[in-house]
């Protein structure tokens, strides 16, 4: 099975990279193949509805580093969406990327896929209610089913490492997907 991971955190080992990075060393730990992209480290321009990829082949106009992250979301089993909560949304690199998924409404290239959803925030689970509607509302149009969410509370650099049973957990969520996955 492949996980793919997608950090929209400019923080490299921040709340999302480890708690992104515990499902990742759970799921590994059963095997399965595991990639992580960091989005503050690519080039990936705005979708620019020009609709493209609407037509035959799907493909999108713009020639970036979103050509390399088609294949890997294509061949993934399991998609994760990380980012920090910024304003009640997604951090910009990932609210970009996720405009740059409309290939796969014509596509369906990511029909049957499964996501998690990992959102750090300083006000907690309460606060990423219109994020967390985003994302549900999203993966219902493009065809994915959304597994499992993490919405922990963290502020500071790399403060989640110290909620041991939420790193335990996100573990746990990443060496059982081989089970929910089917
Ligand atoms: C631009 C910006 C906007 C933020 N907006 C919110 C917010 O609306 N609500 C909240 O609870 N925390 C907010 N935060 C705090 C971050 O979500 C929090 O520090 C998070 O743990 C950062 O995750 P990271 O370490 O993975 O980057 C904001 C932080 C920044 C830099």
């Amino acid at each position: 099975m492949k996980v793919v991971a997608i950090i929209g955190s400019p923080r490299k080992r921040g709340n999302t990279d480890i708690l992104v990075g515990s499902i990742l060393e759970g799921a590994n730990s059963q095997g399965h193949n595991i990639e992580k992209h960091y989005l503050y480290d690519l080039d990936i321009g705005p979708c620019i509805d020009c609709r493209k990829c609407q037509a035959d082949g799907h493909e999108c106009y713009a020639k970036d580093d979103m050509e390399g992250i088609y294949c890997s979301l294509r061949a993934a089993d399991v998609i994760i969406f990380g980012t920090p909560l910024y304003w009640y949304g997604a951090s910009a690199p990932m609210k970009a990327f996720i405009d740059r998924l409309r290939p796969f409404v014509s596509s369906r290239g990511l029909e049957g896929k499964k996501a998690v959803v990992v959102i750090p925030s300083e006000e907690g689970a309460d606060a990423c209610s219109h994020l967390m509607g985003m994302f549900k509302l999203s993966f219902r149009y493009l065809g994915i089913e959304l597994l499992d969410s993490i919405l922990a509370k963290a502020y500071e650099k790399g403060e989640v490492a110290e909620q041991k049973d939420l790193i335990q957990g996100a573990f746990e969520l990443g060496s059982n997907l081989g089970l929910t996955v089917k």
